[in-house]
């Protein structure tokens, strides 16, 4: 898909060139001469292992980095004892920090062992500075650390790291470049993140996004439109346009246009099976949205929405700019224009001076609007950011009230996800579940003695598995629902497509 980077005809006797991405080609070139002359050193190939912390953002991060290291003659593993280990990491919950310094431990075993192993970390923890100073303390066998302003340079700086002996550490504050035309090597062949835009300007008080990916950036439509052309050339039925706030797509873009109309465009590639998107902020969700929504045929029935709390009064100090009143109407509003559209959130529970009684508003809200899934978080305190100096609440009361949220979180999807048994429809099979009770899925499904257990994905976002074959993967099959365990459903393929 990236024959367009042809890096045989890259004269490394010349100096480095100063314009992107053309500098980073060239450091690509350079990386490959030495993978191979450290292959040959080695009698074996170089490994490269990226593991990703956090959101869709950083997956498709990670497949740009993977994209590089591909191209340079890594052979890419999921196993982390590999010659050079790249941690993407996430930073918008603190338990998501102790996860990676935990398995950096891990690392240094492995390292200890192949002395040659180099260890990258990058991502939103990377931004901050205190963890800057935690990983020169007490982490000082990592070998190279950047953000993500300067994802981009990846080629550069992995150069850089294999020559140099002491920590390679380059972060910048921002930015306000987006370089396009650099490979990436996709998860999955058939579905693909997007990125529309980078960064967030909302300043949820909680939240420390913002600081960590700084100020909203739009990419340029055309530029979008052609990516996704490239994808579906290269086997792509469903993309994901992704962004911290989609519905503010394109207002810092002279002449830009709404991403009401960015869906309208994407709608017209040829061979594009499916459309998602993420995430979208209440504050902002369009009447023209939901028209493009409804009128779709490409669109998925989804819309992940976050509430974040029910309450107004927390909302306000969340500085979500919404009010529980506003966010009902818009729910109700968007049920009634699409029926059979399905609705998730996130809920963050525990957030500075929320009483139980405004936890009581938040399980109105989903009682309400009976989403089909949210994601239920307790609110952690993040350096930085306005709520951190505001008054916490116990954490006891917490637990007590994050479990009720939970509870009632479960009931509802239960029932609203059960609410397709016995129906027909179309699944994007996405991979072989060879999950510990999948012979069990089969027996009771009276599978075939050949079909093994698929997994696919409902435009309503559900999951449904069912009896099939493996080249089944990454085609749109017809699945009766048959029957539905909570979250998921045991169905079965009636016909393909
Ligand atoms: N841009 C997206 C959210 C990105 S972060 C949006 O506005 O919806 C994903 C989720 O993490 C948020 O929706 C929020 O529920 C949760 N989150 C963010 N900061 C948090 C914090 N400090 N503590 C707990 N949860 C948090
Ligand atoms: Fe964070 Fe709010 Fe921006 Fe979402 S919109 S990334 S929650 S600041
Ligand atoms: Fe985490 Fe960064 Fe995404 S903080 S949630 S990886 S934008």
């Amino acid at each position: 898909m990236y024959d367009f980077i042809d890096l045989d005809r890259i004269d490394l006797s010349a100096e480095a060139p100063s314009k992107e991405p053309e500098r980073q080609y060239y450091f690509m070139a350079k990386l490959r001469e030495f993978v191979a002359r450290e292959g040959n050193r080695l009698g074996r190939k170089l490994t490269a292992c990226v593991v990703t912390f956090g959101c869709q953002m950083n997956a498709k991060d990670s497949e740009k980095l993977s994209g590089i290291l591909k191209k340079t003659g890594y052979v890419l593993t999921d196993d982390e004892n590999a010659d050079f280990v790249i941690y993407n990491t996430c930073t918008v919950r603190d338990n998501a920090n102790q996860k990676v310094y935990g398995r950096l431990g891990v690392l240094n075993g492995y390292k200890k062992k192949n002395p040659a192993m180099k260890i990258a970390l990058c991502g939103c923890m990377t931004q901050e500075k205190t963890v800057i100073e935690k990983l020169r303390e007490s982490y000082p066998f990592v070998d190279l650390v950047f953000g993500t302003h300067n994802l981009f340079t990846f080629a550069e700086l992995a150069y850089r790291a294999n020559q140099e002996k002491k920590m390679v550490v380059d972060v910048w504050e921002g930015t306000d470049r987006i370089v396009e035309d650099l490979p990436s090597e996709r998860k999955y062949p058939f579905k693909s993140g997007v990125n529309i835009m980078f960064g967030c300007n909302n300043f949820c008080s909680y939240c420390i996004v913002p600081y960590v990916r700084g100020r909203e950036r739009s990419r340029d439509a055309k530029e979008i439109l052609r990516e996704i052309e490239r994808l579906v050339e290269d086997g792509v039925v469903e993309v994901m346009l992704l962004g911290q706030n989609v519905n503010s797509y394109g207002k810092n873009l002279e002449n830009g246009i709404s991403f009401a109309q960015l869906l309208r465009e994407v709608e017209k590639i040829e061979g594009l099976k499916r459309i998602r998107f993420m995430t979208s902020h209440p504050k902002d969700l369009s009447d023209e949205l939901i028209q493009v929504m409804k009128e779709s045929k490409k669109i998925c029935r989804h819309l992940h929405l976050p509430l974040q709390s029910g309450s107004t009064k927390i909302l306000q100090a969340m500085n979500r700019r919404y009010t529980k009143e506003q966010y009902l109407a818009l729910a109700e509003k968007i049920r009634q224009e699409i029926p059979d559209v399905a609705l998730t959130t996130d809920i963050i529970v525990g957030f500075p001076g929320e009483t139980r009684e405004d936890v009581q508003d938040t399980i109105d809200v989903i009682q309400k609007v009976r989403y089909d899934n949210a994601f239920t978080f307790i609110y952690s305190k993040r350096t930085g950011t306005p709520a951190a100096a505001m008054e916490q609440v116990p954490e006891d009361q917490v637990h007590e009230e994050f479990d009720k949220v939970l509870k009632c979180v479960q009931d509802t999807a239960r029932m609203r996800v059960k609410r397709y048994e016995g129906q027909v429809m179309e699944a994007l099979v996405e991979e072989i579940n060879e999950g510990s009770n999948s012979a069990e899925a089969l027996r009771e499904l009276n599978a075939g003695p050949d079909e093994i257990l698929l997994t696919g994905r409902l435009s309503n976002n559900t999951i449904v598995h069912f009896p099939g074959r493996a080249d089944q993967v990454g085609t749109l099959v017809m699945v009766k629902l048959e029957e539905c365990r909570g979250f998921y459903y045991l169905g079965r393929i009636v016909s393909g497509k």
